[in-house]
This record gives C-alpha cells, structure tokens and sequence, in this order.
C-alpha cells in the first residue's frame, strides 16, 4: 500500500461483545498500533456482556481501550439479542464507513456484526474462522458457520480449520492461517497473573482449601446444554461433589449457571469445605488458578487452548470439540458428560498419566502481528 493510502485508510471497526472475545480484541488492537504504518482502528462493544465480572474488569486486566462505541444491547434471547445488535451497529457503519470490520470468535455479536457490515458490501474479517463442532444444537456453531460463508478474509488457529472451509465451499484464498490469538494474551499476561491464594481471599475464602496434598482442580460450566436443563446439572453436581473429596475445587461461576443453580434449588449439592464457589474471574485470576492447577474440568472453549498452552490437564465435559487440535496435540481430553468418563478421567490425572502434550504450532504469542501484516496487505488490494 503506499504512504498516500495509508493516510487515506478508514479505520477497522473492532467488534467485541462477550467475554471471550476480549482477550482475542487486546493483541489485535496492539498489533495494529504498532504496525509500521499504524492501522486506525476503532472499539465497538455490542454491550452483549456488560457485567463488571463478566466485562469490565477484564478490559482493565488486559489493557482493552474504553471503547469508541457501546451499543449496550444487554441480554435477551438469540433473536432479541442479534436483532438489537444488527439494528444499533447499522448507524454506527453509516458514521464511520471503515476499511473493513473485524469480527473475533463466534458469539452473537460476532454474526450480527458481520451480517449487517456484508449488506452494506462493508468487507469483514474473521478471527478464529474455520472451528467445528459438527453439532448444530450449539447456538455458537450457527454463528461460526454463517460468519465464515460470508466474510472475506479468514484467520484460523489450526490447520484442520482449513479442510473444514473448503468442505464448505470456501475459496482457499480467503483462509490465512494466522495462529491462536488468545495465547498472545496469555502469554503477554503471565508475568502478572494473581497468585490462588490471593484470589481466594479477595473472596474472604482460606486458602487452606487449595492447599492440599494432591493440589486442586478448577472448574468452569456455563454452556446451556450442561446448566440450562435440572437434570443435568444436578447430575453435573453430583459428579463435581464426588472429585471434591478427592481433590478440592475452585469454581468460577458463570451468572447462567448461579442463577439456574438457585432455580433449580441444587445448592446445598456443593460443600464449601471442599468446593470453593467464586464469581467469573477477571483473566489475572483465572491464569493464576489455571496455571497452579492439577486439572481444569470445563465446557468453556477457550479454557481447553489455555490448559493446552499451560500444560494443564483439561476434562472437557462435553460430547465434541470444535478444537480439536486441543486433543491431538494439547493436555485436552473429552469426557463428555457420563459421570464413570468424568471420574476415571480425574482418577487418572491425579495418579500422574494426566496428557502433557505440546503447544501447536503458531500458538508463539505473535498472531495479531501475523493477522496487522496480512490485513495491512489485504486491505491494500
Ligand atoms: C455467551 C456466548 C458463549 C460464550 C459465553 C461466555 C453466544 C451465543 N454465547 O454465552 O459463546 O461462551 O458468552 O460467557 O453468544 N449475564 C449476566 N451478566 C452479563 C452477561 C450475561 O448476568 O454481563 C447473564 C444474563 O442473565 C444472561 C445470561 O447471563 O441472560 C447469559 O448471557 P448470554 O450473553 O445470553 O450468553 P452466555 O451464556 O454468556
């Protein structure tokens, strides 16, 4: 591109919306500043999250920029909730008619962004495109697919993402494979993540809890087909309640799965003594409880790259992944939600045969550089 267009180049509107696309938004937006020329770039939040636990504390961990924009669309159901973004992101692309819209991930924002900016024959990238769990009940993997068919440039973050566009008759030359750019946040914040210890007493918990022979476990679940539904959060419950003896627990609880716990009146299920419930944690604490973990035993996405990057063992309790590289390679294993999987899985990391793995490839801490350069490329022709 040359000097006059740089001048001339109209910001990348950067969308964000819920909690995980944070910490895929904060490298990219360093990258772009620091790229030679700089890129303009401006913060959109769908409002999608809006939480202090669940948002705000997380832009402060990860150096996230107010943003230029906040729609402030809150909560409701998929409709409600894509229809309000696509209606109140509309008159923001009037205003700033950007160069392009990046999208991250595969939240309802991360469609309704995209839908909207493609009418409007506005170009889009997708970070993370290509991830498939080949189970269409997930309401993230309508939005994954969707997102790829019509956006423009494509970022993945393993090589299997690849096979998966072109099965669905994406052209090859709109795939980059860039890397995983959660892990440049992960490890540009590792020097600082929060001691355990110091978690748990900021939430007047003794850390004589974690402090046990065989270490802890931590555990996140918020997906709706593992809390939304009594029976099987109860038996989600039980499961976790049986570990706890074995192993104390640090769980970090998702609003979902706190306020359907209380709903379905299963809160006595959990011990204190051996079960330390939390609020979602901002991203120091959860790189502290992660990385001095024995396990990690989840449904979150991100949380099974993370162990992977960590060399945590993970139990991912669903029945299929849309990482899979996560298994083949990384400390990941599925174990579904059948309660002899969960504990013979347990059983095993805790007699030492827990996976190891290895980090993938381009999971450096450099994607948002590789994605600037590209971009910078892309957009100039
Ligand atoms: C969303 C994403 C999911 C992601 C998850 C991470 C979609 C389809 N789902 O699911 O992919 O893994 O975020 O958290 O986009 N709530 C609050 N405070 C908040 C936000 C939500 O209390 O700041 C409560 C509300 O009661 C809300 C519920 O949590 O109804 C669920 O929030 P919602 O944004 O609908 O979906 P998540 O389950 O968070």
């Amino acid at each position: 591109m040359s000097e006059a267009a740089v001048k001339t180049l109209a910001p990348v509107m950067c969308i964000v919306g819920a909690r995980p696309n944070f910490m895929k938004m904060a490298p990219i937006l360093r990258a772009l500043a620091q790229h030679q020329p700089a890129i303009p770039a401006l913060l959109v939040h769908t409002g999608q999250h809006y939480d202090t636990d669940m948002s705000k504390k997380l832009f402060v961990d990860l150096g996230l920029p107010t943003p230029d924009i906040n729609l402030e669309v809150g909560s409701g159901s998929h409709a409600v909730q894509t229809a309000e973004v696509m209606k109140r992101f509309e008159p923001a692309l009037d205003e700033h008619k950007p160069s392009c819209v990046l999208v991250v991930g595969d939240v309802n924002s991360t469609l309704a962004c995209t839908l909207v900016a493609v009418k409007k024959g506005i170009p889009v990238a997708h970070v993370e495109a290509g991830l498939r769990s080949y189970d269409r009940k997930m309401p993230e993997e309508i939005n994954r697919l969707l997102t790829d068919q019509v956006a423009d440039r494509l970022y993945t973050t393993e090589r299997s993402a690849l096979a998966n566009l072109v099965r669905e008759g994406i052209a090859e030359e709109r795939v980059v494979f860039a890397g995983n750019v959660m892990i440049d946040s992960l490890e540009a914040s590792r020097p600082h993540a929060r001691s355990p210890a110091e978690t748990l007493a900021a939430h007047q918990l003794d850390s004589a809890l974690i402090q046990h022979p065989k270490g802890y476990g931590v555990v996140t679940l918020h997906r709706p087909s593992n809390v939304d539904d009594a029976e099987t959060l109860k038996s989600l419950l039980n499961v976790l309640a049986t570990v706890a003896k074995d192993l104390p627990l640090v769980f970090a609880m998702h609003p979902r799965t706190r306020s359907n716990i209380e709903r379905f009146g299963l809160k006595d299920l959990l011990d204190p003594a051996r079960v330390a419930v939390l609020p979602p944690q901002g991203y120091l604490e959860m790189l502290g409880l992660m990385g001095g973990a024995t396990l990690v035993l989840t449904d979150s996405g991100g949380l099974q790259e993370e162990t992977t990057a960590l060399g945590v063992p993970c139990l991912t309790l669903r029945e299929n992944t849309e990482r899979p590289i996560t298994v083949e390679q990384g400390t990941n294993t599925m174990v579904g939600l059948d309660r002899e999987a969960i504990l013979r899985g347990v059983a095993e990391i805790l007699a030492g045969q827990g996976k190891r793995g290895r980090v993938p490839e381009y999971w450096d801490g450099h994607t948002a550089e590789r994605i600037a350069a590209d971009l910078y490329q892309w957009l100039g022709d």
